[in-house]
Formats: C-alpha cells, structure tokens, sequence
C-alpha cells in the first residue's frame, strides 16, 4: 500500500544520520533525484483511488520536504565540520613563539648553594642524612643524656617508639655528623645542609620545618683557631670584606668548649636597626670543638683526633641577605614571591 511506503520512508528519512559526504550523497540519490524513491512514490500516487488522493498527495508532500530538509541540515553540518577540522589543522608559522617563562631558584636553594660553593672551596663535600631519625643519632650519640634537660632544647616531633627507641624527625642536621663518623675513618671535612623539624608554633618568626647547613672537620690536631678561622673566612665570602665576627660562650652538648658567632649588622653595618635590635650584631650560627664524648661513641679515638663542628639555619641567613622578614614566605610557594629572585645567578 502506497500509505505505507509513505509511512516507512518517512521514518527512515527522520532517522537518517551521516558521518561523511558519502553516506549525505546516498541519501540523495536513494530519495531525492527524479529516479529516486520519493519520484516513484509520486508516480505510484497517479494511480491511487480518487477518495485517497487528498491524503495521500498531503502525506507525500510532507515526505518531500522532510527529506529535502534533512539532506540539506545533515550536509551544512558536515561542510561546517570539516571547516573546523581544517582550521584546527593550519599552521601560521609566521605567528611569534609563545613566551617560554623561565623559573626561579627559591631563595634557599640560593642561599644553601652559596654556602656549599664558599666551604667546597675549603675542601669541605657535601653529605647528607635521612630526615627521618632514631633517637641515637640525633640525641644519644651525641651526648644528649637520656633525661637530660638539653633534650628540650629543641621540641621534637617523636613517630613511634621502635622497641627500647624512640623514631623522631631529626630536629638538626647534627644527626648527619654521627652517620658520617660512624661510616669512615678521619679525617672528614664535609658540611651538610638539609631540613630540620621541630615542634613549633607557625609564625613570622618560627616554622615547624626550616632548612640547616652543618659541618664537621676531624683530623690530628685541629684546633679552636682552625674554626674561628674557618668561619671568618666564610663570613667574609658571602656578606662581604667588612663584615665583622664575633664569638661568645655557649653550650651545647655536643661541643666543648662551645660558642654562638656573632656578625656585624648587614643591614646597619653595625649602627643599630630594628633586625639587630639596635644591638649592631645578629647571631648566625652555634659552633664548637666536638666533644670527645661524641668522637668516642662514633668509634673514633679522641686522644688522637679532635675536630669542629658547627651548624646554622638557611632561612637566618637569607633574611639577612634579602631582608625576608617573615619565615612563612619561604614555604607558600607564591609565584610573586618567588619570582624576585629570577634575577639571581643560577
Ligand atoms: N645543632 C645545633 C642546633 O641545631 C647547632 C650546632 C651544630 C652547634 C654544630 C654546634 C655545633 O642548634
């Protein structure tokens, strides 16, 4: 029945989708040219009875224009398609580059590297530690008494107790003398920078984590006078010819006799300002002669060997070179931060 053609081609046309001009240009031939099915239809419809033709001659109408659209609507869509494909594809060489940005150095890294380069110019190498410590590394070994008040010196952050030990994040880079005099035999001359954690209150001048240089130099004969000498000429190379040092008496377990160095201002140069608390001088490191309590439990014999050692904070010193007043800057990570030290040599 030509009613039910009309019925199975309009469904067919409603349902007709195509990927490529192909599958558009079947569609085509198969319904809209004069040998195509709708034409047929159509002639098919001369002959229909008279009472059906108003029906008819309106449904077959309806399919002509169905088809028609939608051979134009599925082909508008392809065209557009392709357009996309070939703007997607052209390349203008002739477009600038896109800007390659370069990144900075944090200040730290800076600073930490400074400081290696002026000691590996003494013959002082690089070693580092884990961060993660037991309780004789970064107390025992080095003559931290069990109970003993020095202990609170620094407020550790303890994991877990492993049997008889306690596992601690290292509160100084200390711990790293220990492992490097355990593994060798002197002489050692070697600095050893790496982050530190303690228990503190975040705040513009205290942080849970900050960054510390050690060093240690063991050998026959080394004295009081080979440290301060050591640490003058380290003072000198990086805030400069002028800068004056000072040392007063301290304690630390771990050295005997023990001092904290003092430099001249480097923001006053010595007049008093607000950093130095109008003082001319800020402390920057602890030092001292290694106890030979600390040689002895490390296997090394102190009627032969004494050596020093002395220990400073990377952000403490990059405060005084570039006056960052507030120790939460260096772990924000903010780009605006950051990006002033671009200029910095790499
Ligand atoms: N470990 C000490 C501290 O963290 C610094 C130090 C190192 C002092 C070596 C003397 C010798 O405060």
């Amino acid at each position: 029945m030509l009613k039910d053609k009309i019925y199975d081609a309009k469904k067919e046309v409603l349902a007709f989708e195509a990927s490529d001009i192909q599958q558009a240009e079947d569609f085509r031939l198969k319904f809209l040219v004069s040998k195509g099915l709708i034409k047929a239809l159509f002639n098919e419809f001369k002959s229909a009875p008279a009472e059906e033709k108003r029906m008819l001659g309106k449904e077959l109408n309806e399919l002509k224009k169905l088809a028609e659209e939608k051979y134009a609507s599925v082909k508008k869509k392809l065209e557009s398609n392709s357009q996309q494909e070939d703007e997607n594809n052209r390349l203008d060489l002739t477009l600038a580059g896109e800007g390659v940005e370069l990144g900075s150095r944090h200040p730290l890294s800076l600073v930490r590297k400074e400081i290696v380069e002026i000691f590996n110019k003494l013959g002082f190498v690089v070693s580092e530690g884990p961060e993660i410590e037991d309780d004789w590394h970064n107390f025992s070994a080095l003559n931290f008494a069990p109970e003993h008040p020095a202990r609170d010196m620094q407020d550790t952050f303890f994991i877990q107790r492993n049997g008889d030990e306690e596992i601690a994040l290292r509160t100084h880079t200390s711990s790293v003398q220990v492992r490097m005099m355990e593994k060798g035999n002197p002489p050692f001359r070697a600095i050893m920078p790496g982050r530190v954690y303690r228990n503190e209150a975040i705040s513009a001048r205290a942080h849970c984590f900050f960054h510390q240089v050690e060093g240690l130099y063991i050998d026959k004969g080394v004295s009081f006078a080979d440290l301060k000498q050591t640490l003058f000429y380290f003072v000198q190379e990086l805030f400069g010819e002028n800068t004056k040092v000072r040392f007063r008496p301290s304690y630390f377990p771990f050295t005997e006799p023990s001092a904290e160095m003092d430099i001249s201002c480097t923001i006053c140069k010595g007049e008093g300002c607000q950093l130095c608390k109008h003082s001319g001088w800020v402390e920057i490191l602890g030092c001292g002669m290694v106890d030979p309590n600390v040689l002895e439990n490390c296997k090394i014999d102190s009627k032969k060997f004494t050596g020093f050692a002395f220990g400073m904070g990377i952000e403490r010193i990059a405060n005084l070179k570039y006056e960052i007043k507030d120790l939460r800057l260096f772990s924000e990570n903010d780009v605006r931060f950051l990006k002033q030290f671009e200029s910095e040599l790499i």
